[in-house]
C-alpha cells in the first residue's frame, strides 16, 4: 500500500491532508507533538484533532515526534519509506515568533532541513510538499499602492488586479522572525529540488482555514474570529481601520492541490496558494459575514497600531498554479467555509 507521511498532522492543514490521502487509498502516518499548545497555550491544543483522526481515519498511525529531533526524523523515514511527504508542522505565527526566535527557527528552518535530508537519503523520488507562506514576501505587498473602498483596501495598481504573484522578490523587506525562518525553509526546499533533483514544491499560503483549526489570537484569523463571535468575546482589530484584506482557502482545497501535484510532480516549484480575490475579505467584512451565519453580533475593539509587517491587502495571484494544474480550482466559497467553521465551533464549545 502506498504510504504518505504528513507532519503537523494534528493541525489544520495536516489533519485535512491525512483524511484526504486516506480517502485516496493511502496508508497515512502523521507526525505531531502538540507543539501548538506549547506555542499558544491551552487554546492551541491539537490533541482533540489527533484523537479525531485516530477515531475516524482508517489505518491512521500517529507518531509522537518533534521535527527538531534529527535522528528521530531520519529513523522514521527509514522505517516508513513514504511515497509522498507533506510537511505542515511549523511554528505558524508571525506575531508569536519574535518572543521565541530559537523555537521558531529550529522548528521552521532546521526542522524542514531534517525532513528534507532524511527524504533525500531514503526516498528522493517521492514528492515533497512544503507548506510555506506568503510571509516569505515580507511586507513587499505593502509597497503596492492601495485604494480605500467602503469596507476594504484594494490594490490600486492594475498590474495586481489578479493578486500578488510569485515573481515578486522575497528579498529586502520586513519579514519578521517568522517570515525569515520560513524563507530559510522555502529556499532550502527549492534547493533540494534544484540541486538534488527532488520533486519539491513550496506552497506560499494566504489564509488557510477550515473547521478543524485550533484558532488563537495570534494565528488562525477566521477560526479565532468565529470563536470570539460565538462566545461573545471581544475581537481586537490592529490598525488599517479593520479594512485589511486576506484571501481564505479551505484546507480541503489545499489537500486537493497536493493530489494534483503528486499525480504530476515538478521540481523546485513555488506556488502562491490561497483563496484568491473571490474568497477574500477584510476583517470588517468578515464580521458581517460571520454575524449573518451565526446570528450573533460581533464584539470588537480597535487598536490604532497595526501589527508590524502586517499586509494591508493580500490576495494570491493563482495564475501560475492554474497554468501548471488547470484542473485545480477554489471549490469552497467563503460563505460555505464560514458556515463550516461556525458549526464546528458550536459543537466544540458545547462539548
Ligand atoms: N493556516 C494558515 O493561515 C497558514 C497560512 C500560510 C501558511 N501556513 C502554513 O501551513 C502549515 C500548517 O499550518 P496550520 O494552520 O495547519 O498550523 P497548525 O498550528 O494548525 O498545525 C501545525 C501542527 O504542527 C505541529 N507542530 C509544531 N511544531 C512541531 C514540531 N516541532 N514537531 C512536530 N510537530 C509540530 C503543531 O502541534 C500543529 O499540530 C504551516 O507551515 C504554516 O506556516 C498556514
Amino acid at each position: 500500500m502506498k504510504l504518505a507521511l504528513v507532519t503537523g498532522s494534528s493541525g489544520l492543514v495536516g489533519s485535512e491532508v491525512c483524511r484526504s490521502f486516506a480517502d485516496e487509498g493511502y496508508s497515512v502516518h502523521g507526525l505531531d507533538n502538540n507543539q501548538r499548545a506549547v506555542f499558544f497555550g491551552p487554546q492551541g491544543d491539537t490533541r482533540w484533532n489527533q484523537a479525531r483522526l485516530q477515531a475516524e481515519v482508517p489505518g491512521f498511525v500517529h507518531h509522537e515526534l518533534d521535527v527538531r529531533d534529527r535522528p528521530g526524523v531520519l529513523a522514521l523515514l527509514k522505517e516508513l519509506r513514504p511515497v509522498v511527504v507533506v510537511h505542515a508542522a511549523a511554528q505558524p505565527s508571525h506575531d508569536r515568533a519574535a518572543a521565541i526566535p530559537f523555537d521558531d527557527f529550529d522548528t521552521n528552518a532546521a526542522g524542514t532541513l531534517n525532513l528534507l535530508e532524511a527524504a533525500r537519503q531514503v526516498c528522493p523520488e517521492s514528492p515533497f510538499i512544503f507548506l510555506s507562506t506568503n510571509k516569505v514576501y515580507g511586507d513587499r505587498p505593502n509597497q503596492i499602492p492601495v485604494r480605500e473602498l467602503g469596507s476594504r483596501w484594494d490594490f490600486a495598481d492594475p498590474a495586481f488586479a489578479e493578486g500578488f504573484p510569485e515573481s515578486s522578490s522575497i528579498d529586502q523587506s520586513n519579514h519578521g522572525v517568522f517570515g525569515a525562518s520560513k524563507v530559510a525553509a522555502d529556499v532550502m526546499v527549492q534547493e533540494y529540488g534544484r540541486y538534488f533533483d527532488m520533486p519539491t514544491c513550496c506552497l506560499r499560503g494566504g489564509c488557510l482555514t477550515g473547521p478543524n483549526h485550533s484558532g488563537v489570537e495570534l494565528h488562525g484569523f477566521l477560526s479565532y474570529l468565529v470563536r470570539c463571535n460565538l462566545k461573545g468575546d471581544e475581537y481586537r482589530v490592529f490598525g488599517y481601520k479593520g479594512k485589511q484584506v486576506r484571501d481564505n482557502l479551505h484546507s480541503l482545497d489545499v489537500a486537493r492541490f497536493m493530489h494534483a501535484f503528486v499525480r504530476n510532480p515538478r521540481r523546485a516549484e513555488v506556488y502562491n496558494l490561497g483563496g484568491g480575490k473571490e474568497n477574500s475579505c477584510s476583517i470588517l467584512e468578515a464580521f458581517r459575514l460571520v454575524e449573518e451565519v451565526s446570528g450573533k453580533k460581533q464584539r470588537w475593539s480597535y487598536v490604532e497600531a497595526n501589527r508590524p509587517g502586517d499586509h494591508v491587502c493580500y490576495y494570491s495571484d493563482l495564475r501560475k498554479l492554474r497554468s501548471h494544474y488547470p484542473d485545480w480550482r477554489v471549490s469552497i466559497p467563503l460563505g460555505e467555509i464560514l458556515q463550516q467553521i461556525v458549526s464546528a465551533w458550536r459543537a466544540r464549545l458545547t462539548r
